[in-house]
Parts: structure tokens; sequence; C-alpha cells
């Protein structure tokens, strides 16, 4: 599974969990709610066997109140636990209990409850001795609309009804996380083919920011050397380097567009101090120098190209202090633009250019280590000492088209390669 299939995956699987978790609740919830109310309606509809009979007799003396009472013992001995009869002041009048049930009736009284007087139906639900007891105060209304008293009943949940109910609130949980789960699953196909289309578009800007800085490298090589090869032997040198002393994967980014732009500001140098054969005076170095300044300024135009800022802005810095613009030492010149110096230097010393021979690699080497600590990074420069060789011989001499297809290689690696 490729990164980002595990990632639309793995995310994919937590909202499951979550989604799952919060559905499975409410509906676990509502159904539970849902128990409780035919409960509440199946002992409702036994209370109301007696509510319309006791009615009138609610609120009879003391001594008229036989025939209630036989209407509770009655009551109790067919439907319930235990039944209380209340007038309309609270007080309870009769009561009665099931001969049958009078442990389970001992147990509930030992477990304080009460309803509020508010003229409403409630209900509480215990389990005492492993069984479900279902507690209902129905108020008694009279024909008036007036509260004559109440009647509260307790009665034994048949199991059968619960499992039954039970059941079904189950199955309607599982209905729903199948549907959930059947969702998410449905999910993932759309999420990866829409993450497709946006890793293509994001993969085409890429590949438009790559050329431009190919193009832009290109437009200064034109201008200065006539060659693109330079600008792909020092992003060659650059990389294996950085890869020796182990730059994470973006360091050796900014150091590719660094090596392409390096010379970009070079672009706004007149021809007669840029293509000049001989030395430059006093004057003519002060603006060769700009190229830096503009190079800087050129790449403010694009936030991409902002990746090769720290190889434009300091590659003529030196380690010692005495280079330009800012006269950065040490290391607080970027790590890339110390590795960019040394590869710029031993590339231009190993090259013909119009005003000189090339350099055998023995003598650029010597040259090199004599700028250690003063020009270049010591430590850099060791390093670089030590794959130089093998490095030099597979770019030497090697076509302009070979060492272009092995840095688009780098370029692949490093810029599109599992992103
Ligand atoms: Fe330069
Ligand atoms: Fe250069």
């Amino acid at each position: 599974m490729s990164g980002i299939h595990r990632t639309i995956f793995n995310r994919l699987l937590a909202a499951w969990v979550v989604v799952s978790l919060l559905t499975g609740a409410a509906v676990s919830w509502l159904g539970i709610s849902r128990i409780d109310s035919q409960l509440v309606e199946l002992a409702s509809a036994q209370l109301s066997k007696v509510s319309a009979a006791s009615l009138p007799l609610l609120n009879r003396a003391e001594s008229q109140r036989s025939e209630l009472n036989q209407l509770a013992v009655d009551f109790v001995r067919q439907h319930a636990i235990a039944v209380e009869f209340r007038d309309r002041n609270r007080n309870r009048v009769v009561a009665a209990v099931n001969p049958l049930h009078v442990d389970l009736e001992q147990e509930l009284r030992g477990r304080p409850y009460s309803f509020p007087a508010d003229g409403d139906r409630h209900f509480k639900k215990f389990t005492a001795d492993g069984q479900t007891v279902l507690r209902l105060l129905l108020p008694l209304k009279e024909t008036a609309g007036g509260i004559a008293g109440s009647v509260e009943g307790t009665f034994l949940i048949d199991q059968e009804t619960l499992v039954r109910l039970r059941d079904e609130m189950i199955v309607t949980l599982l209905v729903v996380l199948f549907a959930v789960t059947l969702t998410t699953l449905c999910l993932y196909p759309v999420i990866l083919s829409l993450n497709r289309d946006v890793m293509r578009y994001s993969n085409d800007l890429l590949k438009g920011n790559v050329e431009l800085m190919e193009v832009l490298g290109s437009a200064i090589a034109k201008r200065d050397a006539a060659t693109n090869i330079h600008n792909y032997r020092v992003a060659s040198y650059a990389v294996r380097l950085a890869e020796t002393v182990g730059l994470k994967r973006g360091e050796i980014r900014d150091l590719i567009a660094g090596a392409f732009l390096h010379d970009v500001g070079k672009i706004g140098i007149s021809d007669n101090i840029l293509l000049k054969p001989d030395a430059l005076d006093a004057q003519e170095f002060e603006i060769m120098r700009t190229h830096v300044t503009l190079g800087v300024e050129i790449l403010r135009k694009s936030d991409w190209l902002q990746k090769a800022r720290d190889v434009v802005e300091y590659h003529h810095e030196k380690f010692d202090g005495s280079g330009y613009l800012k006269g950065l030492a040490g290391e607080a010149i970027p790590v890339t633009a110390r590795i960019f110096a040394i590869v710029d230097v031993f590339d231009a010393l190993t090259s013909k250019r119009p005003y000189k021979e090339a350099f055998p690699f023995a003598e650029a080497m010597m040259i090199l280590q004599q700028g250690a600590g003063t020009h270049f990074d010591p430590r850099l420069t060791t390093t670089f000492a030590g794959i130089a060789e093998a490095l030099y011989q597979e770019v030497s001499n090697t076509p302009e088209g070979v060492v272009e297809s092995r840095l688009q290689a780098l370029i692949a690696k490093y810029f599109f390669a599992s992103r």
C-alpha cells in the first residue's frame, strides 16, 4: 500500500470508528428510550384497567374503602407485584401486594424514590433479584379535569418481552453499523480517485515549476558560457556531496534549484562586463558583484523559486568572511551555499573557458584544498576530496546529453518520487 493510500485508508478508518461509535451510541440511546416507552405503555394499559373503577372510590371515608381494597387485591393477583392508591392529598388510602412477590416487594421498598407531584405520568425501572421491575405512577383525573388522586403499580417485566425488545434494538444497531461501513467502503475509491486528480494537477504544477527553473538556468547559461553543461555538472556534484554529508531531502531540492539559478542575476549585467575576456577592473568587478542582488530580486517574483535563494544569495561568501555580498563567515553561511561554493569553483577550475584552459584534476584539487578554511568549509572540502575523483571521471568528457539525463533522474528522485 503506497503512502497516500495508507493515509486515506487510516483517515477513513478513523472516521469509520468515530461515526460508528457516535451512531452506535445514538441508536442505543434511542433503542433504550423506545424499550422504556413500550414497557410504560404496556404497564399503563394494565393500570388503566383499575383506574376508571377506582376513581369514585378513592376519596371515600376509611370505613368505605373495602371495595377499593378488593379492587387492589384482585388487580395485583392478576397483573402486578403491588399497587397503591393515593387520594388527592397524596395520602395512601389503599395498597396491596401480590402474595407471590412479597420478598421482591420488600427488597424494592428499601430503595427510596419519589415521583414529582405534578399530575403527570412517571415511571422508574429497577433491577431486583436479576429481574426487571417497572414502577409506574398514573394520575387519576376527574371528568371535570381535576386530580382525584393517583395509582402506582409495580410490574414484573416479562423476560421474553424484554429480550424481544432488546433483540430488535440490536438488529437496528447492526443495520446502522452496516450502513456506516458500506458508506465508508464506497467513499474509499471515490476519495482515491479525487486524490489521484489532485496529485496529477499538483504534479503538473511542480513540473511547470521545475521547467521554469531549468529554463531560467538555461537563459543565463546562453548569455554567459553559451552552454548548459556547467549547470548540469554543478547540480550533479552538489547533490552527490549533499548526499554524502547527509543533507535532508528538502535541502537537496533547494540545492538543485540553487545550482540551476546561482548566476541568474547575470542576466542584468551588461555584455561588456559579463563577456569581457580580460580581467575586470575594480569598478567593473563592483558591477559584476551586483549579480547576487539581481538574482535575489529575480527570485522574489516566484515563491517556488525562493528555494534557490540561499545558494543565489550566498554562493560568493567565503568561510573566513572575506566573500560577498554580506561577508558571512563559517556556519552562518547556509550549508547549501557552502556546498555549492566548493562544486562551483571545482567545475570552473576543471572546465575550459574562453579565457583559460581546464586545470588537471590534481591541480584543481590542490587549489580547493588550499582554499579550505579560508574560501571553503574545511569539513565539506575534505568530504568532497574523498568523492571528487570518481565524480570527475563520471562527468568530465561525458556528452552534455548524458550529464543532463543523469541530472533529470536526480530531479525526478528529489522533486517527484513519493511526495
Ligand atoms: Fe555567481
Ligand atoms: Fe557557476
